[in-house]
């Protein structure tokens, strides 16, 4: 397929973004968070900064590829009633607006849940939908949604909703290490095309990490799982020790070593201590550092507040570039292509000014 220009719901800092860009594809992201939107102009991506509500495919009109990775807090708190509620109130929802019932109506009901972030997580439905029934416009002719495994069963739901509507879908939990990125993080993702063609997520192109299992060991038709050394410029062993999630027992903190791959990259990333072999404290991770765990370019321009948290929850672009071309039916990247991700070449800030007001954001 051709794609023309993305449209990014819940952009965040750019992660999709950058891998889009790098595989010249054009993209507009619509973000709400203020920080999230300084690093994104700082990097000269384009953005209407604003609440994803507010929009619809009418405003984007020459975007012909969607994606989003939606907030979904209310519905991850794990086996809690109130998580388990959010979900099934989801899946109803969903089907609610494949019969078409009336937008006001799904508005209305949205708006009395017990937790009003619930239903955000059905904004790229609402898109999709919107620009299928667009006499205007041609539905999206590729989908790509991304988020915490804990938002697979929406997807699946999305799935089954999308190939009624003409799509075919896949979806799936992937781990980010099996796709060359230095850091273990698993991610629900969704692709699906429009027609009737086959459409498959990437297939992995490095080994899956096992704790204790020494690195090469496993299928040899696949690479070797990265490491943090192999793409931070610090010249000699560390361990990484996170500050969080173990009820305060100290010998129960995540502990890795700089040739393994990352924990998880997560809002608390610059908690973590960096510490010697002789457990001398080494400075703690940089904004590039953090970034290039999530494989950012590493003059990526973080910009605003709270860099952690933009950082922890982006998609890696790594995952992403691979994400892409499965979606866009394209195979896996070249090589040329993932090596364009090391670096980012700032670009004028004058490229986005893309108005904020939804009547005028036909972009
Ligand atoms: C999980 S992050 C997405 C990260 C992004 N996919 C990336 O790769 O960088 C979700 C983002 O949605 C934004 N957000 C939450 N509610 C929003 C809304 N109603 N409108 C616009 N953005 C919103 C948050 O500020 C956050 O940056």
């Amino acid at each position: 397929m051709h794609p023309v220009k993305i449209v990014d719901l819940f952009a965040g800092p750019g992660g999709l973004d950058v891998a889009a860009e790098k595989l010249g594809v054009a993209t507009v992201g619509v973000e709400w968070d203020a920080s999230a939107c300084l690093t994104r102009r700082a990097a000269g991506l384009a953005t209407v900064e604003g609440d994803v509500r507010l929009y619809g495919p009418s405003d984007f009109s020459k975007a012909n590829v969607l994606a989003g990775g939606p907030p979904c807090q209310t519905f991850t708190v794990a086996g809690g009633g109130a998580g388990r509620r959010a979900l099934d109130e989801v899946l109803h929802f969903v089907k609610r607006m494949v019969a078409r019932e009336k937008q006001e109506d799904i508005k209305r009901d949205l708006s009395r849940l017990e937790d009003e972030r619930t239903g955000l997580v059905l904004e790229p439905l609402r898109w999709a939908l919107a620009a299928i029934d667009d006499e205007n416009k041609d539905p999206y002719q590729a989908i790509i949604l991304e988020q915490v495994p804990a938002v697979l069963p929406v997807w699946e739901a999305y799935a089954a909703a999308l190939e009624e509507e003409g799509y075919s879908a896949d979806f799936g939990i992937l781990r980010t290490e099996e796709y060359g990125v230095p850091q273990t993080r698993r991610r629900a993702v969704l692709i699906a095309r429009w027609g009737d063609e086959d459409v498959a997520l990437p297939s992995p192109t490095h080994q899956p990490y096992r704790k204790g299992v020494i690195r090469g060991v496993g299928d040899q038709k696949l690479e070797s799982w990265m490491t943090m050394a192999d793409v931070l410029d610090r010249h000699s062993d560390f361990f990484v020790i996170s500050n969080y999630g173990t009820g305060g027992d100290p010998k129960a903190r995540g502990r890795r070593a700089s040739w393994e791959p990352s924990a998880t990259v997560t809002g608390k990333i610059f908690r973590n201590r960096v510490v010697s072999p002789q457990d001398v404290e080494l400075e703690r991770f940089s904004f590039s550092e953090a970034g290039c765990l999530q494989t950012f370019p590493a003059n990526y321009p973080w910009s605003g507040r709270d860099v952690g948290q933009q950082i922890g929850n982006a998609v890696p672009p790594r995952l992403a570039m691979h994400v892409l071309c499965a979606a866009f039916g394209w195979g896996t990247p070249s090589d040329d292509q993932l090596q364009s991700l090391k670096t980012w070449e700032l670009r004028e800030a004058s490229e986005t000014a893309i108005p904020h007001n939804a009547s005028q954001a036909n972009v």
